[in-house]
């Protein structure tokens, strides 16, 4: 069981920020990874719905024998964290690390004026997942923003211009009113976008990410449950997507992780057994 992969999960290629922090922090460990692509993006959708096509594609994991989850992706990790453990943790004895959390942490610890700044998808803000994290401090005043574009700028490989500026603007205006002095970012794109987010929001904000973090919750994972991989021989990384094309993925991967992203294997709906989406109501 030790020397199974990791399993690590997103809607797409994002989540592959979070895969690279743990391939740096924990060398030793072979990584599998799927990206949900048929379906991605979730920020837009249903939480109900990310919650489906997010269980499906851990079961999948599961099956293909992971010994720990990496839920790498924000808006699933709001959506269904609670879900997840109770499913893998409680039903199978398979640790499930998540985002949010680990997000929060390293946010509260670098904060001074306790003004926080959280930006996320639209199902991500809506959940209210990083708010009720924070609750714990009375103190923390928490200001969320939805910056749905800024996946599709990470996405067409846009991080500067005139478009990606005016958004950001709009987008960050609330936290700038709000004088925040921390951005969380609160989805597995937006680290892509760290340098005009900075640029916006002015040099004295810190803009933390949840990638790093999350990493260390993995190795304390592992270390918990006695999990290292124990083989010396090179681990072995598998990258997955459930949609049509590798190439695109392919392209994409690189970006975020890095040229060990040497192929995708597509696992095409039936492999993994993917929910139907819910039917329109009619009324
Ligand atoms: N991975 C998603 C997140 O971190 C962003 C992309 C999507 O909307 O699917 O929230």
């Amino acid at each position: 069981m030790t020397d199974a992969p990791i399993g690590v999960f997103d809607s797409g290629v994002g989540g592959l920020t979070v895969a690279r922090a743990i391939l740096d922090q924990l060398p030793n460990e072979a990584v599998l990874y799927v990206g949900d692509t048929a379906h991605s993006p979730y920020g837009p959708k249903p939480l109900a719905e990310v919650r489906a096509y997010a269980l499906a594609v851990m079961d999948d994991l599961v099956a293909q024998g992971v010994k720990l989850l990496v839920i790498a992706c924000n808006t699933a990790s709001a959506a269904m964290f609670r879900d997840a453990r109770e499913r893998f943790t409680h039903g199978a004895g398979i640790p499930v690390v998540e985002v949010v959390l680990p997000a929060v942490r390293a946010a509260a610890r670098r904060t001074r004026t306790k003004r926080i700044g959280v930006i996320g998808t639209e199902g991500t803000v809506r959940s209210n997942a990083y708010p009720d994290a924070f609750v714990a401090d009375p103190d923390v005043h928490v200001v969320q923003a939805a910056c749905p574009r800024f996946v599709e700028f990470v996405e067409a490989g846009v991080t500067a211009g005139p478009e990606l500026f005016e958004a950001a603007e709009e987008y960050l205006a609330p936290l700038k009113a709000a004088q925040v002095d921390t951005v969380l970012l609160g989805c597995t794109h937006y680290p892509l976008l760290s340098a005009a987010i900075q640029v916006v929001m002015g040099p004295e904000v810190a803009l933390v990410s949840s990638a790093e973090e999350t990493a260390v919750d993995v190795y304390r994972a592992l270390k918990q449950h006695d999990l290292f991989r124990t083989a010396t021989h090179p681990p072995h990384h598998r990258f997955e997507a459930t949609g049509s094309s590798e190439q695109s993925f392919l392209r994409l991967a690189r970006r975020f992780l890095g040229p060990e992203v040497a192929a995708v294997d597509l696992v095409r709906t039936g492999s993994i057994t993917l929910p139907a989406p819910p039917r329109e109501e009619t009324s």
